[in-house]
């Protein structure tokens, strides 16, 4: 039985969207576990909604940080949502084991799936949380699974738990970093893999969304997220291989994919060619898939294509600065991003850090930059720099990784004249103005378009 209670609702300000006062609504008692990108959103938007969540997590710093009311991690939105929901009375944050506690109606699950080194999915923290769970003694309850976990995963979770009356969910996440918040509010879909009793709980608790609610089985929902996932590392992969046949006839990839994206069938998403895609998520979630459709037995070879291709395209700025400077050793180059994307603190995967060891082996000494994402690299091997101008000074190239807008609106003339011949501009993310750089004396190199240049 569910342990829903009515409650008024809160008025919080600063014009977020707690519903009005006056009106009742279900209130959820809601354990998250997990306070990374994934478990914060959902414990804040839970919280706003209206439920009582409690977010917790084994990682000290994490829990310290949000009791001291900052977010551990960047995402844009968060602190003023963490700031409403501890305001409200509606969330809390607890570290480590939980016996303690209650663990309420629902927990969902936001920890690591990382992989192994064999790609298969690590899932010793979904363990860790399920033993949780059953260790705490309770029933009734239902289990969300919002990690990403191979199909399979679920049913056997579902088994252990069921015979303890506890329901189990997949309700795979499919936010972005960057812009997570308003994917959770806007997203394209829900969906809840599970029996219908369980999933109906779960349904509710997305009463105020107006998203379409898909409803399905655990294995069904667990593959759903791996397949958008692969789909649209596909379609960068797709983008890479065509800026490849452009560099060969000279043809503008960025033009090629505007034109080819307005073809509404195809869809203009997902078609920016460049050094590829990072995170803790695209190149996790394709090797994980590859592998287990290689265990079952089926040999995916296009997925395996887009993983190659993917460690390729990370590896084009170094041979493009060879080819162009020759030997490495004793020039000074510039990474501009350590980021695996702009508006994240997230460098998991980052081809702006793998750019930089590249260059370390190749003899170049590397200056590195990233409004957010420096201090996760720690790596005394690389200079961190303050600012763009720093970073660049002196440099003989330097190579774009990340589309910050703050590297991409900087001064480029100027920082062009602070450089040394021969000035190569690699532009890992095709986001610069290559003629204005040339002007300034540079020489634009970018991914599958005409090099501006005159070395
Ligand atoms: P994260 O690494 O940022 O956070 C995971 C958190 O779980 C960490 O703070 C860790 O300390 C905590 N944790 C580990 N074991 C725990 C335990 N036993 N009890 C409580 N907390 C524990 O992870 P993330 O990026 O939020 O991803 C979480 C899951 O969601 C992954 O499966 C990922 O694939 C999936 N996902 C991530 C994103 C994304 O944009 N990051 C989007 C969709 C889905
Ligand atoms: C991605 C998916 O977009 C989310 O739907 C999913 O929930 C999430 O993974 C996940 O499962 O964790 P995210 O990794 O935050 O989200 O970032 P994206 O905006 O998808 O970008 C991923 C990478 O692809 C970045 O490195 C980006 O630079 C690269 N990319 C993206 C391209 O190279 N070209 C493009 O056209 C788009």
């Amino acid at each position: 039985m569910s342990r829903f209670v009515s409650s008024p609702l809160l008025v919080l300000g600063h014009g977020h969207q707690y519903p009005q006062t006056g009106e009742i609504m279900l209130r959820a008692s809601i354990t998250v576990f997990g306070a990374g990108y994934v478990g914060l959103v959902t414990a804040t938007c839970l919280a706003r909604s209206g439920h009582s969540v409690t977010l917790l997590d084994t990682n000290g710093l994490r829990i310290e940080a949000l009791n001291a009311g900052h977010s551990p991690i960047h995402e844009p939105g968060i602190e003023s949502l963490l700031a409403d929901g501890v305001r409200a009375g509606n969330l809390r944050f607890v570290l480590g084991s939980p016996e303690a506690i209650d663990l309420g109606d629902f927990q969902f699950v936001a920890v690591g799936t990382p992989v192994t080194h064999g790609g298969a999915a690590d899932l010793r923290q979904v363990r860790a949380v399920v033993d949780t769970i059953l260790a705490s003694g309770q029933t009734g309850n239902t289990v969300i699974m919002k990690s990403t976990v191979p199909p399979g995963t679920g049913a056997h979770f579902a088994a252990k738990l069921a015979p303890r009356g506890i329901g189990y969910v997949s309700n795979p996440e499919f936010l972005r970093e960057g812009t997570a918040i308003a994917d959770w509010d806007d997203a394209d879909r829900i969906v809840l893999g599970g029996d219908s009793a369980a999933a109906d709980k779960v349904a509710g608790l997305y009463d105020d969304s107006s998203s379409t609610i898909v409803r399905t089985s655990i294995a069904t929902a667990e593959l759903v997220k791996y397949a958008s996932n692969a789909f649209l590392a596909t379609k960068i992969s797709f983008i890479n291989e065509i800026a490849a046949v452009c560099d060969l006839v000279n043809a503008d990839v960025v033009e090629v994919a505007r034109a080819v994206g307005l073809d509404r069938r195809i869809g203009k998403a997902f078609l920016n060619a460049g050094i590829g895609y990072g995170g803790s998520c695209f190149p996790k979630d394709t090797q994980a898939l590859s592998f287990l459709s290689s265990f079952n037995g089926y040999d995916f070879t296009l997925l395996k294509a887009v993983i190659e291709v993917n460690s390729r395209q990370r590896m084009l700025p170094v041979k493009a600065l060879r080819d162009r400077l020759g030997d490495l050793t004793g020039h000074r180059v510039a990474v501009l991003g350590m980021a695996f994307k702009p508006d994240t603190d997230d460098t998991r995967e980052s081809p702006g850090i793998d750019i930089a060891y590249m260059l370390l082996a190749a003899g170049a000494s590397v200056a590195g930059y990233d409004p957010l994402g420096l201090a996760q690299v720690n790596d005394p091997q690389f200079s961190q720099c303050a600012t763009i101008s720093e970073a660049m000074a002196g440099t003989s190239a330097v190579i774009v990784a990340t589309e910050w807008p703050q590297i991409v609106n900087a001064d480029w003339h100027v920082l062009v004249s602070s450089m040394v011949e021969p000035r190569v501009v690699y532009d890992g993310r095709n986001a610069l103005d290559g003629a204005s750089i040339r002007k300034a004396g540079g020489c634009y190199v970018a991914v599958g378009r005409p090099a501006e240049c005159s070395v």
